[in-house]
């Protein structure tokens, strides 16, 4: 280890010391500097107590906040409305790259997007060393009865047309030995529907045990079912939204035909290698996460769900798709998708409904329409980047801030700076070369 790292020990009862202890034994234990370490996590502090408190209040041990950048892409047009898209991201060139992308389909007959399923699904796990022909008939008999024992926690949701679609027994002891599932089919209207999906799979776990262990036609051990886990997938192929865009190749500009031909290849380039899928999905996460973040969706559950779906067919491939039609160019986006429109932080984070409120209040399935298209944008001009000028001048660009600030300019100097870089090609040496330059002067 080297000289300077500190030396501390477990500590115990961390949680249920105070926000300023907490801070304290930080600041002492892990800093070489506890006045400054204190100070910076205070600087981020919200001047509101009440506003801090529930930003405190929303996980374990919170100690300050942490900022991320949050912008809007303006102009997108999706299905004929006008939006504004908030997004939040730490990448410099994303809210850009949305902008362009946007302002460039507005005049060539916009996004468009449709709902494809919304269904998503919970799986108990269990294991029953028995006969399965014993197992179907029990399961066939008691599935009423695993669907009234949820009613209670449903009933909100069957109001509000969502609820348990179906339970089916899956056998999967040809994987593992004993193992079986529940695989239940849920609609949850315009939640994600996490809690809600993970309640009823408990409750439909207890009943299941309950009724196994009392099952007259089981063996001894046949009753010993043994429940390993009840949980939500965020596999949702069965939840899923198409976004696309298409115009006549004349009209993507005066290489239109270049373009187009360039375009595609690199689509089928990410469809078959898979170096290049995965960076070409990146770039569609870029706006996937961007927007989810700002609407307070789980950005990890929709990364893991649409990187499965990107690997269904057993290679990880690109998740778009491209080509020309009777002279007209089109690209589009296919990708599973489970959000929510209440719940969750969605009233809760006042950054968070003030996104909603800028996307005039969608409901889910609108919500997973924009979110399509901000995946698309990002991707669509991700590639015209990539097979015209490249990426790093634009990238570059956006990033020349970044650098100006790393090297502690004042305003004035990054007023000149990015003057200067109009015209110049920006890398961190011609940065360095060019303010050294500018001070001389
Ligand atoms: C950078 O965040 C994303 C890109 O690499 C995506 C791509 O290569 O398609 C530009």
């Amino acid at each position: 280890m080297a000289n300077n790292r500190l030396q501390y020990g477990l500590v115990s009862s961390f949680s249920k010391k105070s926000k300023l202890e907490k801070i304290e034994w930080i600041a002492q234990n892990c800093f070489t500097n506890p006045i400054q370490a204190k100070s910076i996590l205070e600087s981020y502090w919200n001047t509101d107590d009440k506003l801090q408190r529930l930003h405190d209040e929303f996980i374990e041990n919170a100690g300050t906040n942490f900022y991320l950048p949050m912008a809007v892409a303006p102009n997108f047009v999706i299905n004929g409305q006008i939006l504004v898209l908030p997004m939040v991201t730490e990448e410099s060139s994303v809210v850009a790259a949305s902008a362009n992308a946007a302002k460039f389909w507005s005049t060539r007959g916009g996004f468009h997007s449709e709902i494809i399923g919304t269904e998503k699904t919970g799986q108990v796990h269990f294991m029953f060393k028995g006969s399965h022909q014993s197992l179907a008939t029990f399961f066939n008999e008691i599935k009423p009865k695993l669907l009234r024992q949820t009613n209670s926690i449903t009933k909100n949701m069957r109001k509000r047309g969502g609820g348990i679609v179906d339970i089916e027994l899956i056998n999967s002891t040809e994987k593992i030995n004993d193992y079986y599932q529940l695989h239940v089919r849920f609609e949850t209207a315009d939640a994600m529907g996490a809690n809600f999906i993970n309640s009823c799979l408990e409750q439909i776990a207890k009943t299941l045990r309950y009724q196994a262990a009392r099952y007259s036609k089981f063996s001894e051990n046949e009753k010993k079912l043994e429940v390993v886990m009840s949980i939500l997938s965020n596999y949702v192929p069965e939840s899923r939204v198409k976004a696309w865009v298409n115009c006549p190749i004349v009209d993507l500009g005066v290489d239109g035909e270049i373009l187009a031909k360039k375009f595609i290849q690199s689509v089928n380039i990410a469809h078959h290698n898979t170096y290049r899928a995965v960076t070409h999905n990146k770039g569609i996460m870029n706006g996937i996460d961007a927007l989810a973040t700002a609407t307070g969706n789980d950005f990890r559950a929709i990364e893991a769900g649409i990187h499965a779906y990107a690997a269904a067919d057993g290679q990880y491939r690109g998740l778009s798709k491209a080509g020309v039609k009777d002279d007209t160019f089109w690209f589009e986006l296919e990708i599973p998708l489970a959000v929510g429109t209440v719940g969750g932080l969605t009233k809760l984070h006042p950054m968070v409904k003030w996104s909603h409120e800028l996307l005039q209040n969608p409901n889910a399935e609108e919500l997973m329409q924009i979110i399509a298209v901000s995946g698309l944008a990002q991707n669509f001009a991700a590639l015209r980047s990539l097979v015209t000028t490249g990426i790093q001048k634009g990238h570059m660009k956006m990033h020349l801030l970044n650098i100006l600030n790393q090297l502690g300019t004042t305003d004035s100097e990054k007023e000149a700076m990015v003057e200067y870089f109009r015209t110049n090609v920006v890398s961190f040496n011609a940065v360095e070369q060019a303010l050294t330059a500018w001070r001389k002067q």
